[in-house]
């Protein structure tokens, strides 16, 4: 059973906009956020826009244990006319799901979440910021808040969507970040929850990121968790490299998180004629074209950096380094590119926008 009424109210007190030009990202949150509840007897239910403010949640729920939860990340721009637009919506909600059958949690319509999702966009428009590289950060999150302590899928579960008005992801914005290729620690292995977007992925990769950090690297690139010679992804993005004519992505395997950014990414290339080629590819593979001189350029791809050039790469004691430490040519395209149509400055062939 579905209740499909969403009701809506407004906030007494407006907090202060931050200026756009001095964002960081994910520190400030809109004024209204959107929860909805599951209970087996009523379905997901209660579906309401309501002002921002902390949750209360009795210290049992499922979630502080267990950790079944799962996210999404999209963004909000506000195209020339001063109009919001989503960027691919339908397949973050549609990930959302996937997300959820992996993680034991009721799906959702994804209809109506786009709906609710839209509106909610509309009362809080006026947050969308308007400085160049800026925009508002949509981040759905289901928790189980069922009070039980026994190992279960829970029968109650919470999703909210908060809204956060951002500028770029990584300091270095376009600019070309410096990568360890992480030897020790693994984010994902084949049948675990690589490809669900759920939180435990990212608190599993924080060591990682924390040692390579001290060492004076931005992120680390991962490879995969049997056999430690697969590429898989570079921090939290999907990780690309130009090879020769050829641009290369490891294949989705079940342990990768399928990016929106990612296809969109490869959508774009083949849209331009250069050959993609989604396939397996180890790290001594990728050593080995770069002595042959054929790394052209690396970058990650993400919602949050949209395209972060990778300058540096250090695999042990060999150090890579792509397009002189500067941001390529074919990573700058595909950045204002993408951005282009996200922001409603480009034609958008692909209908990606709505
Ligand atoms: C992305 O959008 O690239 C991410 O996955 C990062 C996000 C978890 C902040």
């Amino acid at each position: 059973m579905e209740n499909r009424t969403l009701r809506v109210f407004k906030t007494m007190s407006y907090r202060e906009k931050p200026n756009s030009e001095e964002l960081a990202f994910g520190r400030t949150f809109t004024d209204h956020m959107f929860v909805m509840d599951y209970s087996d007897a009523e379905g997901w239910h209660d579906a309401k826009i309501v002002p921002y403010e902390p949750l209360k949640i009795d210290p049992a729920a499922m979630v502080f244990h267990y950790g079944q939860s799962v996210f999404e990340g999209l963004k909000a721009y506000l195209n020339p006319q001063g109009e919001p637009l989503l960027f691919r919506p339908r397949k973050n909600i549609a990930r959302l799901n996937r997300s959820n059958e992996r993680l034991c949690i009721p799906t959702l319509d994804e209809d109506f979440l786009l709906h609710a999702l839209k509106q909610l966009i509309y009362i809080e428009k006026e947050w969308i910021p308007k400085a160049d590289g800026t925009s508002l950060y949509i981040r759905p999150m289901i928790i189980s808040t069922e009070p039980f302590l026994g190992v279960a899928p829970s029968k109650e579960y919470k999703l909210v969507i908060i809204l956060s008005p951002v500028g770029a992801y990584y300091k270095e914005g376009i600019n070309p970040i410096k990568i360890a290729v992480e030897n020790d620690f693994v984010r994902a292995v084949r049948g675990g929850t690589g490809e669900a977007k759920t939180g435990g992925n990212y608190a599993s990769s924080l060591k990682a990121q924390e040692v390579a950090g001290k060492e004076g690297y931005s992120q680390v690139l991962w490879l995969d968790g049997v056999e430690k010679r697969y590429i898989e992804e570079v921090g939290s993005m999907n990780v690309f490299f130009k090879i020769g004519d050829e641009v290369v992505t490891p294949e989705l395997n079940g342990s990768i998180l399928s990016g929106i950014t990612r296809s969109s990414v490869i959508q774009l290339l083949k849209h331009w004629g250069i050959s993609v080629r989604e396939s397996k590819i180890t790290i001594d593979e990728l050593y080995q074209e770069y002595q042959k001189g054929n790394v052209e350029e690396v970058f990650g791809s993400g919602t949050a950096a949209v395209i972060s050039p990778i300058g540096q790469l250090d695999w042990n004691d060999h150090k890579m380094f792509f397009n002189n430490g500067q941001t390529g040519k074919l990573s700058k395209e595909l950045y204002e590119t993408l951005t282009g149509i996200q922001y409603g400055r480009l034609n958008d062939p692909f209908n990606w926008i709505e």
